[in-house]
């Protein structure tokens, strides 16, 4: 259920009326702590414009601590960065606009589902504060512009958020000029950059809050909307965003720019897949050669990449196997040209979705089955199958 707090009696059954028949009306903060002391399920408040300020601060920072499931939902007649900022520092999980009744119904649903997922964590955790639960992290980069990476990130993203194999979350660490909100048709109110002014209240139910919910399932943390938005997050907050995501969701991807900064190292770092994009032809795979030499001298584990080819069927005279050779490393997945790429793109929809049938879409997914999707535990399949179900090509030194 969702209980409202508002003063205004006519602005209350407004609110009321458009969160529907599971929503009711209290008289006042008092009335609204009683209630949250009787019904330990509840899972959302909405604290319309009459509603202080500061009390609805110091209501969230409270319910932060002592029922982080519990959601708060602030309507404002005027919205403007200083009630965001202090929303965001107290834990509100959204701030909306009065007359935007729409925007309030997705938001108390978008709560909602938080509060649901929160629970279902709580109480696989009971009894053990440490967080038990480690998504996979998969990092897809390429150090070339255009090879198909925010392709790959989004489609890859919404296979697994499809697949019913578990949570996704989807990072755009291309902090400059990441386009996986346009990508995917987002309307994000929040971006990356507001996990900054956040500092040490930054935790798993505030990072929830920044996501934007995609219709696959996904949900995105999206790139800042002007290229210098992303200056103050440091390569240190993207190991914290990552760490606290991988305790919320089973699988993380991981979008990138075309440069190997010490963010996406970062992300390399946490990552269990790093996926290396190229494409047929000679400044793609010279990059792409430059980052497995530059990987092999750090000691990057050569077992979590996999180099994807993508556009593979394009005819350039480069033969996969030369190619091969010339990195030293195997090519794990092949995805072909094709032109419901773009198409997809500009309408805003994730192709694998969209087209399952197109031969781009049966690629993704066959990379996602083989080298993404977390290994079935052994004891779970009989002794006579237990082969090499990654295709069994190995890295040459
Ligand atoms: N397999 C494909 N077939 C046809 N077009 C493709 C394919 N993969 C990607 N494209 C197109 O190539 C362009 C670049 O793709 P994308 O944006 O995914 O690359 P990127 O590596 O993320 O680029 P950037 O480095 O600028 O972030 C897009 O217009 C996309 O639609
Ligand atoms: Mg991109």
């Amino acid at each position: 259920m969702t209980v409202i707090v508002e003063f205004d009696p006519n602005g209350a059954e407004a609110i009321r009326s458009a969160l529907g028949p599971d929503a009711a009306v209290l008289p006042g903060l008092d009335a609204l702590h009683a209630h949250l002391d009787v019904n330990v399920f509840e899972d959302c408040v909405v604290l319309g414009p009459t509603v202080d300020q500061i009390d609805a601060d110091q209501l969230a920072e409270t319910m932060r601590v002592n029922r982080p499931s519990l959601g708060v939902v602030l309507v404002r007649r005027r919205i403007d960065t200083a009630v965001l900022s202090d929303a965001l520092r107290s834990g509100i999980r959204e701030v909306v606009q009065e007359r935007d009744l729409s925007g309030l119904a997705v938001a108390v649903r978008r709560t909602r589902e938080i509060a649901d997922r929160l629970r279902v964590q709580v109480a696989g955790t009971e009894g053990d504060l440490r967080p038990t639960r480690r998504g996979r992290i998969v990092t897809v980069f390429s150090a070339k512009g255009g090879c198909g990476k925010t392709t790959l990130a989004t489609n890859l993203a919404a296979a697994l958020a499809t697949s019913g194999r578990g949570t996704v979350a989807l990072v755009d660490l291309d902090l400059a000029f990441g386009d996986v909100g346009i990508a995917l048709q987002l309307f994000p109110t929040h971006t990356i950059a507001d996990a900054v002014p956040l500092g040490e209240d930054l935790d798993g139910p505030a990072l929830l809050a920044l996501l934007t919910s995609h219709r696959s399932g996904l949900q995105a943390l999206v790139a800042p909307l002007e290229p210098s938005g992303g200056d103050l997050i440091t390569p240190e907050l993207v190991v914290q965003i990552l760490d606290l995501l991988a305790q919320e969701f089973d699988y993380i991807v991981v979008d990138t720019p075309p440069a190997l900064d010490d963010h996406v190292l970062a992300a390399f770092d946490k990552s269990d897949v790093v996926a290396l994009l190229a494409t047929l032809d000679i400044p793609a795979l010279k990059n792409l050669k430059l980052t497995l030499e530059t990987l092999e001298m750090i000691s990057f584990p050569r077992d979590r990449l996999s180099v994807v080819l993508n556009r593979a069927d394009s005819k350039v005279g480069l033969a996969i196997g030369e190619v091969e050779k010339t990195l030293k490393a195997p090519i794990v997945a092949q995805i072909p040209s094709s032109r419901d790429v773009p198409a997809s793109t500009n309408r805003g929809v994730a192709l694998v979705t969209d087209d399952p049938k197109s031969p781009v879409s049966i690629a993704i997914r066959d990379f996602m089955d083989k080298f993404v999707l977390a290994p079935v535990s052994e004891d779970d399949i009989p002794t006579q199958m237990r082969t090499d179900r990654r295709g069994g090509r190995r890295w040459r030194k």
